[in-house]
């Protein structure tokens, strides 16, 4: 009885003195573990005479349990201690700004065609769309560009293996392909990706065009003039001057191409327009009856206008960005401008 008094004194004193749970373990392991002397004691019970043993055994087990009360309350205060310390340690800015999760956006040029859709949708235009692999056919000779014809020079084709298949060079094929398949009145744009053999500081090899055509009965190219006028207008979102300068595409007779103002310096002339004032950013005409004729159309009955431009081009004047490569580096300062 005496021994055990003198124990419970030690781990009283040892439980005190733990400055933190780690020292506090150590003691747990020294009195209370399978060799710990707490354990010990009830081990030696089975060497004390029968009439001795029942009481010692009391004894000893009502300190254990109080001595392990003791231990854990002991604990409970170490580990708050620890945790009001660091809490008065650790100081939160509020101040600082948030972690934000990137946030992605669409590309410019999807942007702008989305732009570019509403604006024909609200004038009562259909969007129509067609293959980047296409025929020559549609490519070609549907548009009245037959083999050989100078024309085709001028679309640096990427023909597929075999030769028959090809990456389209505009989107002028899905007029022919519209054409084959509805009756007019026609009223249409098709966006899409072309592609042409060409990389340098102003041409990618795959770029963005809009073709418009519309075909009805006394089309006239006023009506083509006056689209795209306004189109140009609502666009740019400026009273801009447009010109149209005679020209020459095999599928529309008379053809054109159109200049609007520069968007950068109101025509006074500067390095956006080689300073001459003017940016030209479509061609058009009206629809040569070969063409009608050749997609099942009545050419005596109809006639249509038909334009066509490049989608990057008009990005990049209506963004001011003056480096193409930009819109295609990926480089993620460059387009999370554009949210
Ligand atoms: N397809 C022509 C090109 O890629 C652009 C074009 C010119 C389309 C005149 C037309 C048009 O519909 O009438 O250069």
């Amino acid at each position: 009885m005496q021994a055990l008094d003198e124990l419970i004194g030690h781990v009283e004193a040892a439980i005190a003195a733990a400055g933190d749970e780690r020292d506090l373990e150590q003691v747990r392991v020294a009195y209370f573990g399978k060799k710990g002397e707490v354990t010990a004691l009830l081990k030696g019970l089975g060497q004390l005479p029968d009439d001795q043993r029942r009481a010692a055994g009391q004894a000893i087990n009502q300190a254990r349990d109080r001595l392990q009360t003791q231990l854990e309350a002991r604990r409970l205060a170490l580990s708050a201690a620890q945790l009001d310390s660091r809490i008065a340690a650790e100081t939160i800015d509020v101040t600082l700004p948030g972690r934000r999760s990137g946030q992605g956006g669409l590309h410019p040029h999807t942007q702008t065609m989305q732009r570019i859709e509403t604006i024909f949708r609200n004038a009562g235009y259909g969007v129509a769309t067609g293959p980047e692999v296409e025929t020559e056919y549609y490519n070609f000779e549907a548009l009245n560009i037959p083999a050989h014809h100078p024309a085709r020079a001028m679309h640096d084709t990427f023909y597929l293996e075999g030769g028959e298949r090809l990456l389209r060079t505009h989107t002028s094929p899905v007029q022919a392909r519209v054409m084959e398949n509805s009756e007019p009145p026609i009223r249409i744009i098709c966006p899409g990706k072309v592609y042409r053999v060409d990389s340098d500081m102003t041409h990618t090899p795959m770029f963005h065009q809009v073709e418009g055509l519309v075909v009805d009965r006394d089309i006239s190219f006023s009506d083509l003039k006056g689209t795209v006028i306004d189109f140009l207008r609502v666009f740019f979102e400026a009273e801009l001057a447009v010109r149209f300068r005679p020209s020459y595409f095999p599928f529309t007779e008379p053809s054109a191409e159109v200049d609007v103002e520069c968007v950068h310096c109101r025509g006074e002339g500067c390095r956006v327009c080689s300073q001459s004032g003017w940016l030209e950013v479509m061609g058009c005409g009206m629809v040569h009856p070969r063409v009608l004729e050749m997609s099942g159309i009545d050419a005596e009955t109809y006639t249509g206008f038909a334009f066509g431009f490049g989608v990057d081009r008009l990005s990049m004047l209506y963004y001011s960005v003056d480096d193409l490569r930009l819109f295609y580096e990926n480089d993620l300062r460059f387009l999370a401008q554009f949210r």
